[in-house]
């Protein structure tokens, strides 16, 4: 199940990688928002995110208007990597090497063609793990130092 959320700022391009999910076969799990009119990001964000963290939800995608809302919001969430991405490689490494389960995209920065590439590539890639386990080990031991 993929967790989905977005302000009004990426409510167009939530519907969009919704759409797109659906049709490649993934469930999904839409936290709003549900139209264009004015809401808080850290709602929505906060909402989505803790599905992920609490198992609901194997994986997460936030979006807003730059995608830096949804991003801050979401690292708040003890566990929770996101990232945010608007370029493939950076899409790609998130997963390799620091395992986000949240990716973040910005619908005022990217357009829909790009963000759905983005999405692809998140999903298809995987964490390689080796010398990446100890450092996101790290920010686990790090974040209960808060
Ligand atoms: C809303 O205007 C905008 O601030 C929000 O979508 C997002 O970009 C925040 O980071």
């Amino acid at each position: 199940m993929i967790a989905l959320a977005s302000d009004h700022g990426g409510f167009r391009l939530k519907e969009e990688i919704k759409e797109y999910l659906r049709e490649k076969g993934f469930q999904v799990k839409d936290f709003g928002t549900d139209g264009e009119g004015s809401v808080d990001y850290p709602d929505f964000a906060w909402r989505a995110t803790k599905a992920v963290a609490g198992g609901e939800c194997q994986k997460g995608i936030l979006i807003c208007g730059t995608g830096i809302g949804m991003s801050i919001t979401a690292n708040k969430v003890r566990g929770i990597r996101a990232a945010l991405c608007h370029d493939s490689f950076s899409a790609r490494m998130a997963r390799e090497h620091n395992d986000a389960q949240v990716l973040c995209l910005g619908q005022r920065v990217v357009g829909t063609g790009l963000a759905l590439d983005l999405v692809r590539i998140w999903l298809e890639s995987n964490f390689t793990g080796g010398r990446h386990c100890s450092r996101v080990e790290k920010i686990e031991q790090y974040e209960k130092e808060k």
